[in-house]
């Protein structure tokens, strides 16, 4: 992807407080550690209706703790939209959680295809030793909530139990 509509944005450990459980754990680490970037495609303005955006996610392989590096995560701030991901390399899981906070998970590897229906929040995860590299495809009006998942989380979360990925309800 090239030219003046490409938009990028990285985001490192330090940027990522209160995302990962082990909060012990996330301290003991560099804040500098690279945790994922998205670059992605902007053919028109956000917010305006009736185009889609195309963006590449990277999520580095890492853990704090035994909680797998993974997306803030987001709601659309116009909850009926929806979005198309498709996994290009690596191996991961999405997590989608309703507005009823029911989470469930698919597993994501090359060539995968998630429809994300309108009012689910997702979140990726990777649970692997490599880059997990996915594409995604969104309407141009989406936009996106950060805050509601800043505040409220998931209600699951994927750990490393014994070398492979678990869902693991979140403790409240
Ligand atoms: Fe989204």
């Amino acid at each position: 992807m090239h030219g003046t509509p490409l938009q990028s944005s990285e985001k490192k450990l330090g940027q990522l407080e209160g995302v990962f459980r082990d909060s012990d754990a996330w301290q003991s680490m560099s804040p500098e550690t690279l945790v994922y970037q998205v670059q992605w495609h902007e053919a028109i303005p956000q917010g305006m209706e009736g185009g889609l955006f195309w963006g590449t996610t990277t999520i580095a392989p890492g853990r704090v703790g035994d909680e797998y590096f993974m997306t803030r995560g987001h709601f659309h701030s116009r909850r009926d939209r929806g979005e198309y991901y498709c996994t290009v390399q690596g191996r991961g899981m999405l997590l989608l959680m309703d507005e009823e906070r029911v989470t469930r998970a698919e597993v994501m590897e090359p060539g995968s295809l998630h429809y994300i229906p309108g009012y689910i929040a997702h979140r990726t995860v990777n649970t692997g030793e490599t880059p997990l590299v996915f594409w995604a495809c969104w309407p141009s009006d989406a936009g996106h909530d950060y805050e509601t998942i800043a505040k409220q989380g998931f209600s699951a979360r994927v750990l490393d139990r014994d070398g492979s990925p678990a869902v693991v309800p979140e403790e409240r």
